[in-house]
């Protein structure tokens, strides 16, 4: 896992100028899943985007699955 912060690879692109009430719960999601997915030896699948279940108030899922998957780059 490179030289970016955690939590800092999945936050620039995970909610742009909306609240963010959501946003340390779904990083640590992401972190989490990205740690399984690698363990495992696989890529992220759609099925485990679906399986991270924290609720966004401003409905900005589209948005954390393609951070998730950035994020997953970077870290
Ligand atoms: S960005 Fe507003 S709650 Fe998720």
């Amino acid at each position: 896992m490179g030289g970016v912060c955690r939590t800092g690879a999945f936050r620039a692109e995970a909610h742009g100028p909306l609240a963010r009430y959501c946003q340390p719960g779904q990083i640590m999601a992401a972190v989490a899943l990205v740690r399984r997915v690698r363990e495992e030896g696989r890529a992220i699948t759609e099925a485990d985007l679906d399986g991270i279940r924290n609720i966004c108030r401003c409905g900005t899922y589209p948005r954390i699955r393609e951070a998730i998957r950035a994020g997953a780059e970077r870290m």
